[in-house]
């Protein structure tokens, strides 16, 4: 089979498609035919081993994993002796932060990391509905949101952001949220009641006050953010911030009244039936920006890496 290997920490350049032996699924695995995989920023923190934390998951001096890949939807195409919940044939998507080394033909994983795809599902709706996703899922999953509240998303347009905002507008709150000009339509449609084009205006000096603010591209600060926090306003940010300052304004902020919290990763039997909940009612639609073929993967990593990608970036397998 086909598959995008990297055997060291590396640029995008690095990467080779190689032809190497089809996996064999285990008496309690399952071996998946890859239709569609994002390229996102977790592969991309999975690539690069940065930031440096990363290492302490993926390995210290180089990958366990050589196969890249995070996200896939694809078809049951085996199953091991012990496998009772899925048959041949059944579409499954996943999502594993830590590498599912999807940017290949063929993976294999055990039953509880995946999920069905719900039947209105296209296959590359499904890819695109996992990993910004499951970290948007992460920022609201601590919090109670409440209706009337008032609440601010910096970075609206991101695999995160633009998954956070449709699922902030399940809820009867009012929505600022910021993008860069080109993407105002976009931002409108996926529910936002003010929109900040960041390339013009600066969102902090809106003179409203909220009680949450997602900085879902971690290009803010909470020293910028606090300003605009109600008397028990909370910061998220996906990022850990200059000098990871998030870490140190989580504990400090524990004992003051206006928070930081950092979105923890957190379980994908979660998020992923939260996610296929919303997809089955036609409430959340992933953003898809563009789509490459697998021999065309350092060019998407490479879209990618720079930081400016509209949603999610398609990996198209078979
Ligand atoms: N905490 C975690 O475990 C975790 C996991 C995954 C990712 N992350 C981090 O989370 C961040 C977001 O990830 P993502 O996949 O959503 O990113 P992304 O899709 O690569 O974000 C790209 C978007 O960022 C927007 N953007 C760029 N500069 C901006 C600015 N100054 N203000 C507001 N928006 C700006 C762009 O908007 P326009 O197109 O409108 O210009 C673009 O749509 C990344 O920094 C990533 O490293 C954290």
């Amino acid at each position: 089979m086909k598959a995008a290997i990297r055997r060291k920490y590396c640029s995008q350049d690095l990467i080779k498609v190689e032809e190497i032996e089809k996996p064999t699924p285990a008496d309690n695995e399952v071996l998946i035919k890859i239709c569609y995989t994002t390229v996102n920023r977790t592969d991309c923190a999975n690539l690069t081993a940065k930031p440096f934390i990363m290492r302490f998951v993926l390995g210290l001096f180089k990958p366990r994993k050589i196969i890249l890949g995070t996200d896939f939807a694809g078809i049951v195409a085996s199953i091991g002796k012990n496998v009772n919940s899925l048959s041949i044939g059944d579409r499954v998507f996943g999502f594993m932060d830590e590498g599912s080394e999807s940017q290949a033909q063929y993976t294999t994983t055990t039953e509880e990391n995946l999920f069905p795809i719900p039947d209105q599902i296209d296959l590359k709706q499904a890819a695109a509905s996992l990993e910004g996703a499951n970290y948007a899922y992460t920022f609201i999953h601590k919090v109670k949101i409440q209706s009337g509240q008032n609440i601010l998303i910096n970075g609206a347009t991101g695999g995160i952001g633009s998954a956070l905002l449709q699922f902030v507008r399940q809820h009867d709150v009012k929505i600022t949220a910021t993008c860069s000009g080109k993407n105002i339509n976009l931002v409108q449609s996926l529910g936002a009641d003010k929109i900040y084009d960041y390339n013009k205006e600066d969102f902090t000096d809106d003179q409203d006050k909220y009680d949450f603010i997602f900085d879902a591209v971690g290009k803010s600060t909470f020293g910028k953010c606090k300003k605009l926090l109600k008397e028990k306003g909370v910061y998220i940010s996906s990022e850990l911030g200059p000098y990871s300052q998030n870490i140190f304004f989580l504990l400090l902020t524990s004992i003051t009244r206006k928070k930081v919290i950092f979105p923890m990763p957190y379980s994908r039997q979660k998020t992923i039936p939260y996610i296929s909940t919303l997809l089955n009612k036609g409430k959340f639609k992933p953003v898809i920006d563009r789509e490459y073929p697998l021999e065309e993967i350092s060019k998407a990593y490479e879209y990618v890496l720079a930081g400016q990608k509209t949603g999610n970036v398609l990996l198209k397998i078979e």
